[in-house]
């Protein structure tokens, strides 16, 4: 199955200028939705991870299923101000307007191998800020997973010391 065909391009959100991946179209096409995750698992084996890492919110979305598929743990990095317990925290830059991220303090063991999976790489500063929580965390970055990579955007610049893979390029 050509799986960057079940991705909708959307002109002009959320504005002009900006022309969105749209995965939702991907995510309810079951059998799209099983390769997506079965393909991305096997990107991952490579780095032998402990553990799998992502961003809310598409970053769940890919994450859970890749970790569950791998039969590993999940660990959510949020937006400020969702997570109950002690949080390290990290500010970013989006495509378009800034943020903060915040992952739980006990949620990595020192050392433990960490794959962080989101569904897109655009600028790059969301993942790296999530690379920088890990290792404040003293877990190990082995590499990097995304479902989608704007190529003309260079987010790959920015993570050139992690192994980086993606499985569909714009
Ligand atoms: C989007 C996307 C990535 C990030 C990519 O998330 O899901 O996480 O932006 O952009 P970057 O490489 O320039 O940092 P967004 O913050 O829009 O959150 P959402 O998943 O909650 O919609």
């Amino acid at each position: 199955m050509n799986l960057k065909d079940k991705i909708r391009v959307i002109s002009d959100f959320p504005k002009e200028g900006i022309r969105f991946k749209d995965i939702t179209t991907l995510l309810k096409d079951g059998q799209a939705l099983r390769e997506t995750i079965e393909q991305l698992a096997l990107l991952a084996e490579e780095m032998q991870p402990d553990i799998v890492v992502g961003p809310e919110a598409r970053g769940f979305v890919i994450g859970t299923p890749l970790a569950y598929h791998m039969g590993k743990g999940f660990v959510p990095i949020r937006k400020k101000g969702k997570l109950p317990c002690e949080t390290l925290k990290g500010e970013y830059k989006l495509e378009y307007g800034t943020d903060a991220l915040e992952i739980h303090k006990d949620a990595l063991e020192p050392g433990q191998k960490v794959v962080i999976a989101d569904d897109l790489l655009a600028t790059g500063g969301t993942i790296e800020t999530c690379i920088n929580l890990v290792e404040q965390a003293g877990a190990q970055v082995v590499g990097v997973i995304f479902l989608i990579e704007l190529t003309y955007l260079s987010g790959r610049e920015v993570l050139h010391d992690y192994a980086v893979k993606s499985l569909i390029k714009f």
